[in-house]
């Protein structure tokens, strides 16, 4: 079922079930952090291996303390600067936090969604709600409640719909290690901004060194077409000489010669905030189409251009 009644989505939580949940990010698949069963249930039915760590969602940074023995200074800045928004933090958990929340690892990752509904839902509620994007396993992430009816719409209890998702990207995942700080995901808070707050960072999504979190290892965010990335105008020009049916995802460009329901621009004067919120909604309507690959460019590399680009080349096909 999917409405926006919010004492019928805590009604499903306290039973143990789950429940769909808006973000600004994306949508997430939600249930009870602090309940095993529940949080197992989460990992069933999204098929997702269970060394694979969910965030753990909290109504605000004081109820942090509550599942962590530490916020370091600089990540307590960012909190205070960015929460509630698109800011995952990793941090070193209490024993509060069940161990397949976490994998079994040391740290939990934390965050205060930016979303009115959720936001009211998590104030109502005697528990933190652990929730990954609501999209089978390794499939691109939902921003409307719309995708996630069409995939996980028969094995969940409740849709909360609080319409299309404002960011459209994941959120951004920092941590420390030692006294550096970490970007481990590139997400829909951008670089810059955290430097303001906290100087220089390093940025270590792409290290395949990190097996426990297979959403930062290389095969993500996948259509289930083949997704090709490169020059468009050569992309397009070898399709058309081998005579197979493509679709295009492009920046600002359209192509005149191609139907239009087989091409999308993500933003038409080359807005990276608004080509992030309409990312991945394209990305599922050309895998939709009846193209049999879909061609894509990737952004400039500034602002979300990093963390659409992250995203374009984790979906894009092998070999
Ligand atoms: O914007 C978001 O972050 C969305 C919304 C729903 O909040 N959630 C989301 O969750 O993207 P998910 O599960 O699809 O991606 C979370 C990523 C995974 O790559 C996971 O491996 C990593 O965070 N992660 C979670 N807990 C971790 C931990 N304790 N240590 C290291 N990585 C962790
Ligand atoms: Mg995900």
């Amino acid at each position: 079922m999917i409405g926006q009644d919010i004492s019928q989505a805590k009604r499903v939580l306290d039973a143990g079930e789950l429940v769909a949940i808006p973000t600004e990010t994306v949508y997430g698949l939600a249930g009870n952090a602090l309940n095993p069963v529940a949080v197992a249930s989460i990992f069933e039915t999204k098929n997702r291996p269970s060394f694979d760590p969910l965030i753990v969602h909290i109504p605000s940074l004081e109820v942090a303390e509550n599942y962590v023995i530490d916020i370091p200074d600089p990540l307590r800045k960012l909190a205070e600067q960015f929460w509630p928004g698109p800011l995952t933090l990793l941090l070193p958990r209490k024993n509060t936090i069940p161990d397949i929340v976490t994998s079994g690892l040391e740290r939990v990752a934390v965050r205060v969604p930016d979303h009115s509904l959720t936001l009211e839902l998590l104030s109502q509620l005697d528990f933190p709600l652990a929730a990954p994007s609501a999209n089978p396993f390794g499939y691109i992430s939902p921003t409307s409640p719309a995708h996630v009816d069409a995939q996980l719409g028969d094995k969940i209890s409740y849709i909360l719909d609080g319409g299309k998702c404002r960011v459209g990207l994941e959120s951004t995942i920092v941590g420390m290690e030692e006294n550096e700080i970490v970007i481990y995901r590139l997400g829909g808070l951008e670089i810059s901004e955290i430097e303001r707050i906290v100087g220089k960072v390093t940025v270590k999504s792409h290290s395949s060194s990190n097996p426990q979190s297979p959403g930062l290892l290389e095969s993500h965010y996948a259509p289930t077409k083949p997704f090709i990335l490169g020059n468009l105008e050569e992309l397009i020009a070898e399709r058309k000489r081998e005579g197979i049916d493509f679709a295009v995802l492009s920046l600002v460009q359209s192509f005149p010669a191609i139907p239009t329901g087989n091409q999308i621009a993500l933003s038409t004067r080359g807005d990276l905030k608004e080509a992030a919120t309409n990312l991945f909604a394209a990305m599922r309507t050309l895998d939709a189409s009846n193209a049999s690959v879909i061609l894509a460019e990737l952004m400039p590399e500034e602002g979300l251009g990093k963390a659409i680009n992250d995203r374009l080349k984790r979906a894009a096909t092998k070999g």
